[in-house]
């Protein structure tokens, strides 16, 4: 029999671990560490052998325990491949408790995973260096030898002896900190943590400080950054100290540790982690000063931390049992994450910006290449491979769906049953539909099993039928490229169970029509008076509609009276879809666009501009002015009604809005009163920055980017190497991709290999200079000549992102070039996503030579 490939990953299940007492020496300066652990484990049958994970390290002492004080020495063989360990004894050790005593060195790495180096310069211009961890999904084998897999879920006890002028924190309290045995050190002891899984431990050292404590919920919260820059801390306590009442209100379980830190690391791969009771974040995500922050900044750090505090029940008390179900984990931390971003700020409504994350996911799930949200994982880079779109923002939007379909406060009591069910252990997908069913007493499992195991997602048509007392509901895959419906008719076409809910207008008033479509077809009854209908009402289903010629003209009108915001992005994001698909003519989808000129939404416009971007990713330098003319054409009534300044009566989404908007019209736009204004309102802004509303200095610093020189460029490099905040930093770094000289912008892909910019932010800038038009082509030549050097020294999760770059080059020339490299160069922990770009890339191809001639057209007509 076949075996499963990559099955030898797994441990086997002979052994479990319970409790692991850890004490490392680290040696920051020398970048070493030296460790002891004890293991208490159970062996359930006698055995020789026991196999465990552990990456990188050299193991050099190994001893067995057992409770009489029997003591067994063995030697530790190294398997590189699978990442194990297999300790080897004399003799069967007998079944029952035993403690395994290793003793182990290692060496901090610079790819921020495992136990890592990351260095900054304090406030005197001297460097300086900090230890961090970073373990998911399998990195905790780089630090201590370990059972690496989510259900082996233990106790953990840790304890450093670091530097006695430096900072350690843990995952629990400090339980006592003394003199060590070698001057000039101490020892740091942390309390037991909870029983919990590997990928959550964590530890720091370094000259951390704390900004003001706060007590949540009766549970000491504290916000670290490298000293000098705890000033920047309030806004984080602030809105952790909120969330984690609320999560605990939510969740009905108080919070389950003694403390919780929030800590800003200087280098970082991901947004932020979870571990529990120590959760680390990248320096943009937890400091900002919120008197010169955008709202999308502040919202930014409100998301992150809400999301990280989500997952201390979920994820952390409750865990997958293994990585094929991450999206337990994090689909439910980024729902969690929004409802409690709009308790903390209403204004912001979340729920509304969701709309673009959740095309976001369903821009990827359109694609051949997509996967079902849950997926076969066996190796590590697999697992890497999960953190997409797909797990997260696929899978909050169908529980929003869920959500919204069983009703607010049920869908809340089956997730309590779940948590209380389930705390310290480890679940499968079917426990949360259990829980919702036995709240609900409705199927969860059938319905969200056509979500969960099956790739993509419908295509939901509507058209009037029995003489428009009728509507005739069907479904069909969605895909932009390729077949809708299987060829062979023996494989059966793919069938989702869809709440639908279709909204009919009636002379006064309207009615909400609710049905659970299974089957390919149905029929829906409409009230008699029916003038016209609106499908997905409420905006919430992870699915695309497409009316009949004759109930999208009754809808048309209605856009702007009588839809609200949410249905209006979703008209603008299905009708753009199916252009991409080719089954709706550019020149149509460009004429509703004009329906939106009196469009006043941030969310809206975000989906408007994003298609104005779309198509100068995808067109080329013929059809730059057609597109500056339509952005000019559809933005100019709106900038106009919004003007350059600030009025006492706008949200935070107008100031946001305004500054998208003049941002668009500079750069994709090209209008010269706008520049020339950018480039006073600068100068003013650089004389007084506290006079400039802070949602315009993004605008203005990317317009000047798009129409700068050398001494701009100059100006800004300064102005990134003396930012005052992360916010500020990552800015003028990324304007440094925005300039459309080719000189300039070469200077820029070399600083991503010279040591000045993070390698935590070096691929994503690689990106950006891909997506600049200017710079697609050069980056794409820099990235094929330096792909080894990138790939030693940027986090792999980099390396994945920056790939997407590709989807700038539409030609079939540049096509073929990108294809036939990634033949020859594997991205291991791409998973699909670089099938993904790639598949982008041909989209992109074929959308330009059916549609560039028709855009520049359009344009001058
Ligand atoms: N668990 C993840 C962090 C993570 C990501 C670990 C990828 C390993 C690989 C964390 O909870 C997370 O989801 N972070 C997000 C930010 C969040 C607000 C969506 C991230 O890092 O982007
Ligand atoms: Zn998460």
């Amino acid at each position: 029999m076949a075996e499963t490939p990559g099955a030898d990953y797994r441990l086997p299940q002979n052994i479990t671990p319970e409790r692991y007492d850890i004490r490392l020496s680290l040696e920051l300066g020398a970048s070493t560490f030296s460790g002891e652990e004890s293991v208490s484990v159970t062996f359930h049958q006698a055995t020789d052998t026991a196999v465990l994970n552990s990456l990188e390290l050299e193991v050099v002492t190994v001893r067995a325990v057992r409770p009489d004080r029997i003591s067994v020495n063995g030697h530790a063989e190294v398997d590189e491949q699978h990442e194990q360990l297999k300790l080897i004894f004399p003799r069967a050790l007998e079944a029952g408790p035993w403690v395994l005593h290793l003793g182990f060195r290692g060496r901090l790495n610079e790819k921020l995973a495992g136990f890592y180096r990351s260095t900054y310069t304090d406030g005197g211009g001297t460097e300086r260096v900090l230890a961090s961890t970073q373990f998911e999904s399998t990195d905790a084998r780089r630090a201590f030898p370990c059972w690496d897999e989510p259900a082996f879920k233990s106790v953990f006890a840790v304890t450093l002896t670091i530097d006695s002028g430096l900072t350690a924190i843990s995952n629990s309290p400090v339980l006592e900190e003394s003199p060590a045995d070698q001057p000039g050190k101490k020892r740091v002891r942390f309390a037991d943590t909870i029983k919990m899984s590997t990928y959550l431990v964590a530890f720091m050292v370094g000259e951390f400080e704390a900004g003001r404590p706060a007590s949540a919920a009766g549970v000491p919260l504290r916000v670290w950054a490298v000293s000098g820059k705890e000033g920047l801390t309030d806004y984080a306590r602030d809105v952790g100290a909120f969330a984690l009442s609320y999560f605990a209100d939510y969740y009905g379980i108080p919070y389950p540790g003694m403390k919780l830190d929030l800590i800003a690391i200087p280098d970082f791969a991901a947004g932020a982690m979870e571990n529990f009771g120590a959760v680390t974040f990248r320096e943009t995500a937890l400091l900002v000063d919120p008197a010169t922050a955008t709202k999308g900044e502040l919202e930014r750090v409100a998301i992150v931390v809400a999301h990280e505090l989500a997952h201390m029940w979920f994820g952390d008390l409750v865990t997958m049992h293994w990585w094929n179900g991450l999206w337990l984990n994090e689909a439910f931390a980024t729902f969690m994450e929004m409802l409690a971003v709009d308790a903390w700020n209403p204004e912001w409504e979340t729920w509304l910006s969701f709309a673009s994350d959740r095309a976001g996911a369903q821009l990827i799930d359109g694609l051949q290449s997509t996967r079902p949200i849950e997926f076969p994982v066996h190796r590590p880079e697999d697992a890497q491979a999960m953190f997409d779109v797909l797990t997260y923002q696929k899978g909050a939007a169908v529980l929003r769906m869920l959500q919204q379909y069983l009703g607010e406060q049920t869908f809340r009591e089956g997730v309590n049953l779940y948590l209380k069910k389930h705390a310290y252990a480890n679940t499968e997908t079917g426990d949360l539909w259990d829980a919702l069913e036995e709240a609900s007493g409705q199927p969860v499992r059938r319905t969200m099993d056509t979500w969960i195991f099956q790739e993509g997602y419908p295509l939901l048509s509507i058209e009037a039928a029995d003489g428009g007392g009728q509507v005739s509901l069907s479904q069909q895959r969605f895909l932009y490229l390729g077949n809708r419906e299987p060829v062979d008719s023996s494989e059966k076409p793919s069938r989702w169970q869809v709440p639908v809910i279709v909204r009919a207008a009636l002379l006064s008033g309207s009615e909400e029509l609710r049905l659970l479509l299974s089957d390919g077809q149905a029929q829906l009854r409409l009230p008699a008076e029916t003038e016209w209908i609106a499908g997905n009402a409420g905006g919430h289903g992870f699915y695309r509609v497409r009316y009949s010629r004759d109930l999208f003209a009754k809808l048309l009108p209605h856009i702007q009276s009588d839809l609200p915001p949410i249905e209006r992005f979703n008209l603008v994001s299905d009708t753009w879809s199916a252009t991409l698909a080719g089954y709706t003519q550019l020149v149509d989808f460009l004429d509703l666009t004009k329906l939106y000129l009196e469009e006043s939404d941030e969310t809206v416009w975000t989906m408007l501009v994003g298609t104005l971007a779309g198509l100068r990713r995808m067109m080329g330098a013929e059809e730059r002015p057609a597109i500056a003319a339509l952005a000019r054409n559809r933005l100019s009534a709106v900038q106009s009604r919004l003007g350059w300044d600030p009025q006492p009566a706008d949200g935070e989404r107008t100031r946001e809005l305004r500054g998208m908007v003049l941002g668009t019209l500079g750069v994709l736009g090209d209008a010269p009163a706008i520049r020339e204004e950018a480039v006073a309102r600068y100068a003013r802004y650089l004389r007084d920055r506290a006079g400039v509303d802070p949602n315009l200095v993004p605008a203005l610093v990317g317009i000047l980017a798009a129409n700068g020189g050398t001494e701009r460029y100059d100006e800004f490099w300064a102005e990134y190497k003396a930012a005052r905040t992360p916010q500020e930093e990552q800015r003028y770094l990324f304007a440094l991709a925005g300039f459309r000289d080719l000189d300039l912008l070469a200077r820029t892909l070399e600083h991503t290999l010279d040591g000045e910019v993070r390698t935590q932010d070096a691929p994503f800038l690689v990106r950006a200079v891909m997506a600049n038009k200017s710079g697609c082509e050069l980056a794409c030549r820099f990235t094929k000549d330096y792909w080894d050097e990138m790939t030693a020294r940027y986090p792999e999760s980099g390396i994945t992102r920056m790939c997407e770059g590709v989807t700038s080059l539409t030609t079939p020339e540049l096509e073929t070039d990108v294809r036939a490299f990634f033949a020859t160069h594997e991205v291991k922990q791409a998973g699909k996503q670089l099938d993904q770009h790639l598949e982008r890339l041909h989209m992109g191809v074929v959308f330009r030579q059916r549609e560039a001639s028709n855009l520049r057209t359009y344009a001058a007509g």
